[in-house]
């Protein structure tokens, strides 16, 4: 690995990767390019510098930015708007030219070098209407996965690849899933490597939270400011259950899968914690209490938010039968972590 671009690289998980490269390499050259949209992602420039990464302030909606960038081995494509409510207002132009005509861009670029590819999808891919079709009981903290399921990609182990993309998923899901087809396409027609993990909700030190995006960097941080937060659907209760990978543990893995594509050319890949690494918001709530010695008014707002979802939980079983990576780090580990880095942004 000579030279690798990562698109949205001055961003949570893009400016991690690029950090861990440059690391992991000793004669690499990495480039970030990112249009810094996201709040937050310009306090990552001084870090990017410090390290030897070069930035280049581009857009990936701009083929002629990205070939600005030069010769390249291998692009990891973290740019988006990564926000589920994003286009809910009536205006959702920018999350879909940046996340599908963005990653086409991208594709088309790594076909012109011959590099590969890494694209970041999520799980927002899975229909809403079917994801809501998994069997729960309501548990004392949290909404529990059922042993019994009876829909195709459903199990007591979570959501597998094989669940239904048919159906509404938001401007977000919808965009990503469309960059997927497109780069299906790509790695058929041209036959070099490109990969998708479809990741569930990453978290850990460098995340920007907001309400929509980053909830447990979003939720730690309203404690430790004592701010009031708010349980929004599901009758209030706060059981909504999500997984979360620690940012660490994805690296690793994009790492191992940038140094063996091969491995993962057989479709797309669930990334996530798996059941082991899950949290509902009333057991985060209680876990921020516990770190950070503050106890927040926490009210509840009965209305269903757009595209909410009561359970995701990444089913990772086609992901651990081609490789031995596996979660080393869980949800305790992953908000100590996000209390240290917040404490010491302070
Ligand atoms: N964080 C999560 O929980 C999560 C979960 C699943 C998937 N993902 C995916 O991982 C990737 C990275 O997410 P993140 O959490 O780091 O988000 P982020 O918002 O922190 O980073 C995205 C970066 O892309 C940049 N960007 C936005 N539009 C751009 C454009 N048109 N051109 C160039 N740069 C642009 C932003 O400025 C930002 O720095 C995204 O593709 C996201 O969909 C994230």
């Amino acid at each position: 690995m000579k030279r690798v671009l990562v698109t949205g690289g001055a961003g949570f998980v893009g400016s991690n990767i690029a950090f861990a490269l440059k690391e992991h390499y000793e004669n690499i050259e990495v480039v970030v390019l990112d249009n810094l949209l996201r709040r937050g992602s310009e306090g990552n420039l001084a870090d990017l510098e410090s390290r030897g990464i070069s930035f280049i302030h581009g857009d990936v909606r701009l083929p002629d930015d990205l070939r600005k960038v030069g010769k390249i081995d291998f692009l990891v494509e973290c740019s988006a708007e990564p926000s589920v409510l994003a286009g809910s207002d009536g205006s959702p132009g920018y999350v879909i030219q940046t996340n599908l005509n963005g990653a086409v861009n991208c594709a088309e670029y790594c076909r012109e070098q011959n590099a590969g590819l890494l694209f970041l999808s999520t799980s927002r891919v899975y229909a809403i209407e079917q994801l809501k079709i998994l069997n729960f009981s309501e548990g004392k903290s949290r909404f529990e996965i059922s042993e019994k399921q009876e829909c195709f990609g459903l199990s007591k182990n979570g959501v597998s690849e094989d669940c239904s993309i048919t159906g509404f998923k938001s401007f977000y899901g919808a965009s990503k899933m469309a960059a997927e087809l497109v780069l299906e396409e790509y790695k058929c027609l041209f036959d070099w490597p490109v990969i998708v993990n479809r990741c569930g909700l990453i978290a850990g030190p460098g995340q920007f939270g907001k309400a929509d995006q980053g909830i447990m960097s979003f939720w730690m941080h309203a404690h430790m400011q004592k701010k009031s937060l708010k349980y929004i659907g599901f009758n209030g209760t706060g059981k909504q259950v999500r997984d979360a990978v620690h940012i660490k543990d994805l690296v690793r893995l994009i790492i191992y899968q940038m140094e063996n594509p091969e491995k993962f050319q057989d479709g797309v890949f669930n990334v996530g914690g798996g059941q082991d690494s899950s949290f509902s918001l009333l057991e985060l709530t209680t876990m921020c209490q516990e770190i950070s010695g503050n106890k927040v008014e926490v009210g509840q707002e009965l209305g269903e938010r757009y595209a909410d979802i009561p359970i995701y939980v990444s089913d990772m079983k086609k992901l651990k039968s081609v490789c031995d990576w596996k979660n080393e780090l869980y949800i305790e580990d992953i908000l100590q972590d996000v209390y240290n880095w917040l404490l010491d942004r302070q």
